[in-house]
């Protein structure tokens, strides 16, 4: 009495993984709003994001409001970025196939980890070129490389990976 039987606690543990990645996505687009948002915070700070232009058209007051921005888009970029993947992974090896050792994952932790990489090169880069004046351009070529790192990493690695756990096959799963 008041037992579940294997039938129905097996359609308990399988409602409870539906919900935890209902939860997972949901999550995973909150981080992907965050860092939207983040882009999108470049673009409302610099007045000359997508032109070549140097920050002679913009107020002492102005270039000082977006010089006195970085340290917080540096601080909130890699929160944001270093929360996403660690919580990518963490799905990732919450799916029953999923091991440390598991081809895929090595690949997908192995980008993260380069991307990390990437960012931190990234901002010492756009301190540099805000340090030696050039505002303008730290804002440019820290939008342009966030972009395109996030947009490549999206399209070799999130993508296959959110389909995969959609349709609940395993992403790089190759046959030979
Ligand atoms: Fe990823």
């Amino acid at each position: 009495m008041g037992k579940t039987t294997p039938l129905q606690s097996s359609d308990l543990v399988n409602k409870s993984i539906k919900k935890l990645a209902d939860e997972d996505y949901f999550q995973i687009e909150m981080e992907h709003a965050s860092l939207e948002k983040l882009l999108n915070d470049l673009t409302d700070s610099c007045c000359n994001l997508h032109n070549q232009f140097g920050c002679q058209g913009c107020g002492e007051g102005k270039l000082a409001a977006c010089r006195g921005r970085f340290p917080s888009f540096f601080h909130d970029l890699i929160e944001i970025v270093g929360n996403h993947f660690y919580h990518e992974e963490t799905i990732m090896l919450n799916r029953p196939h999923v091991t440390e050792g598991y081809e895929y994952f090595r690949a997908h932790r192995a980008a993260h980890t380069n991307i990390m990489r990437s960012l931190s090169s990234l901002i010492g880069e756009c301190s540099t070129l805000d340090k030696l004046g050039k505002t303008a351009e730290s804002y440019r070529h820290f939008y342009n490389k966030l972009s395109t790192l996030l947009e490549e990493h999206n399209v070799a690695f999130d993508v296959p990976f959110i389909e995969s756990t959609r349709n609940n096959t395993s992403p790089g799963n190759h046959h030979h």
